[in-house]
C-alpha cells in the first residue's frame, strides 16, 4: 500500500489489447536508473513468456548501466546473447544509432520505424530525468522521440498500449514533481474514444534500493512487470 506521502497513479489501462502482429512486437526502451541491470531478463522473459519479438532501445543514461548487467546477473545475459545471436527475436539498439542511419531525405527515420514496428512500448526503468522529459513533450533521444510520435488513438491511427515502470531513489519518487508529471502523462493521454489505448505505470516497490536505503521507488519486480504485459495482451490464461 502506498502511504499518503505516495503518489498516487491514475492508469487509463484497458485489459485484452488485440495486437497487429502475431508474435507481438516489443519495444523495450532502458533508461538511466540503475535497476536497467534487471533488462536482459526482462528482455529475455518477453520472449519466452509472452512470445513476442523484442527491440531493446537504450538510452545514453540506460547504456551505463546496461554494460554494466553481464556481471549482475550472468545467466540472463548469456540468454540474452544466445537469443541475440541465434534468433531474431531480438536486437539491441544504442542511442546513438538513429544517427547512423540517417543522411539524407529518404532515409529511415528510426522513431518514426520504432514507433510503427511496436504493437507494446514498455518503458523498463523509467528514469526520473526520462518521466520530466515525457510529461513535458521534451524528445532530444530516441526514446523520448518515439513515446512523443506513440499513437494513442487521438488521430485516424489506432492507439497501442504505453507500460512504464519509474525506478528511483525513494526521494525522487516521493517529490511533488514525480506525481505530477504521472498525472500529466495519464491524465493527457488518457482518451475514451479507443480502448485499445492506454498508460499502464507499473508502480514501484519498496525494498533496499541500490543506494543503501530502504523505501519505495525501486523497479517493480520482474514477475510483476511480464505480468502487466501478459494481461495487456490478454496472455493471462495461456
Ligand atoms: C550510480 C547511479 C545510479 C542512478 N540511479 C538512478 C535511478 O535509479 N533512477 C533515476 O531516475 N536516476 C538514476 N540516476 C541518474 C540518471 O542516471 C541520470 O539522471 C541520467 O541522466 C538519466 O538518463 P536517461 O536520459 O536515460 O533518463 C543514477 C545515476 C547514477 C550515477
Amino acid at each position: 500500500m502506498s502511504s499518503p506521502t505516495e503518489p498516487k497513479i491514475a492508469s487509463s489501462l484497458q485489459e485484452g489489447y488485440q495486437h497487429q502482429h502475431t508474435p507481438p512486437n516489443i519495444l523495450l526502451a532502458v533508461t538511466g536508473s540503475v535497476a536497467a541491470i534487471k533488462c536482459p531478463e526482462i528482455a529475455v522473459r518477453l520472449v519466452k513468456e509472452c512470445k513476442a519479438n523484442v527491440k531493446v532501445l537504450l538510452s545514453q543514461g540506460g547504456k551505463n548501466f546496461w554494460d554494466k548487467s553481464k556481471g549482475y546477473n550472468e545467466e540472463y545475459w548469456d540468454l540474452l546473447l544466445e537469443e541475440v545471436n541465434n534468433s531474431e527475436s531480438v536486437s539491441i539498439i544504442h542511442a546513438d544509432d538513429e544517427w547512423k542511419e540517417w543522411n539524407q531525405l529518404g532515409d529511415p527515420v528510426l522513431h518514426i520505424d520504432l514507433r510503427d514496428w511496436a504493437d507494446l512500448m514498455l518503458v523498463a526503468p523509467l528514469s526520473a530525468h526520462t518521466l520530466a522529459k515525457l510529461a513535458h513533450g521534451f524528445c532530444d533521444d530516441t526514446v523520448s522521440c518515439v513515446v512523443r510520435a506513440w499513437d494513442f488513438g487521438h488521430g485516424i491511427r489506432p492507439g497501442k498500449p504505453l507500460l512504464l515502470a519509474p525506478a528511483m531513489n525513494t526521494a525522487m519518487w516521493q517529490h511533488p514533481l514525480t506525481l505530477q508529471q504521472l498525472d500529466t502523462i495519464c491524465g493527457f493521454w488518457n482518451f475514451q474514444g479507443d480502448s485499445r489505448n492506454g498508460i499502464q505505470i507499473v508502480e514501484p516497490q519498496e525494498k533496499k534500493l541500490a543506494c543503501g536505503e530502504i523505501g519505495n521507488g525501486a523497479l517493480a519486480s520482474v514477475d510483476v512487470i511480464i505480468d502487466a504485459v501478459r494481461t495487456r495482451f490478454n496472455m493471462k490464461d495461456i
